[in-house]
């Protein structure tokens, strides 16, 4: 019945699939039995996620070293990203989140597996492996310029690894010497004002409805000469048959899409972003987009996306790294 209604005013062009309506349907619970739609749940997954970061924010200059407290935004299924980041050498790692997705045991395999990787010095998996991963990097060799032996000698030291083990064991405490999980987070007060080095999410910013709240919040929380890296992935999510129908979609019918989820994605193109984090006070060091163009048309638009940029009706993600000013340097 819901269903038929709410396919009757949504052109065919870009009908949605069948796990939206059923993600209607069940509302936040659906979101749980779907799980997140993210594609980092294993350690190599998160491994390469985190590394590719790494790199890119090495590679602007961003960091000679690397960061000693980082947040991260939608972790998802698993903390795989912020306990590479603490493997890399961070001491204190951020989870925000607005769903628990993850579970102990998933964590506790994640960070085993993750420390063979890290062992090994094993090259970042590549293209090969994760066809779809972005930002993708000129060399996939292991960084050990920037993880050099000196610097894992004390990253992976016995005692280190074993502390960590011994809290993600215990992880529904919140607010451990290692890692804090905020699910959900509300509140920028949750974390400390120029307190963290490096905000990272992967897969995240499309689906965050309050997108100026959190740009401010970040900027908060970021250390002057800190810095964020996101990968944002502004396709329709499955919602529409093309990648972006959900642009084609009139207010009432994504009302309908959107139902009782508890996010689903939020359709602002890449200039929206842009503009927020430009308002919020950050500088834009890095903007990779991805362009595609098969999409709907400019004439299948629904009134509210009609003036999109030609270049936003294109651009199907990006990745972007940008920097709270350091004032007391100029
Ligand atoms: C597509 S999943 C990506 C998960 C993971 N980063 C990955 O790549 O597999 C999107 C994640 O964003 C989270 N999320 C949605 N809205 C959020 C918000 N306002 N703040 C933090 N996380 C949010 C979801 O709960 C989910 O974990």
């Amino acid at each position: 019945m819901l269903k038929k209604g709410i396919l009757r005013i949504i052109p065919t062009s870009v009908k949605p699939l069948g796990w939206v309506v059923l993600n209607n349907i069940l509302g936040s619970y659906g979101q749980k039995f779907i799980g997140t739609g993210g594609a980092i749940n294993s350690a190599r997954s998160c491994y390469s996620v985190w590394l590719r970061h790494l790199v890119m924010s090495y590679k602007i200059g961003f960091l000679t070293h690397p960061p000693d407290v980082v947040a991260e935004l939608g972790p998802g299924e698993s903390f795989g990203v912020g306990l590479a980041a603490l493997l890399s050498g961070a001491n204190k790692y951020y989870a925000l989140d607005i769903i628990k997705h993850s579970n102990i045991n998933q964590n506790i395999k994640i960070f085993d597996e993750l420390v063979d990787l890290f062992m090994n010095k094993e090259d970042i998996p590549d293209e090969t492996e994760f066809p779809e991963l972005r930002p993708k990097l000129d060399t996939y060799k292991f960084p050990e310029y920037l993880l050099t032996q000196e610097h894992l000698k004390t990253a992976l030291s016995s005692s280190r690894i074993e502390e960590m083990h011994n809290e993600i064991i215990n992880l529904n405490e919140t607010n451990e010497k290692y890692i804090s999980i905020f699910v959900p987070w509300n509140d920028s007060r949750i974390i400390k004002e120029n307190s963290v080095d490096m905000i990272i999410s992967q897969a995240v910013l499309e689906h965050v409805d309050d997108l100026k709240t959190t740009y401010s919040a970040i900027y908060q929380w970021l250390k002057p000469g800190g810095f964020m890296s996101h990968r944002i992935d502004y396709q329709s999510h499955n919602t529409s048959v093309k990648w972006n129908g959900h642009w084609g979609y009139s207010d009432i019918a994504w009302k309908l899409i959107v139902g009782r989820a508890l996010y689903l994605i939020n359709r602002c193109p890449h200039s929206y972003h842009i503009n927020l984090i430009e308002k919020a006070g950050f500088q834009s060091n890095v903007n990779i987009t991805y362009k595609r163009n098969d999409g709907i048309n400019r004439n299948k638009l629904a009134a509210r996306f009609r003036t999109l940029s030609n270049d936003d009706l294109k651009i199907s993600g990006c990745f972007i790294q940008c920097s709270k000013p350091d004032k007391s340097k100029y």
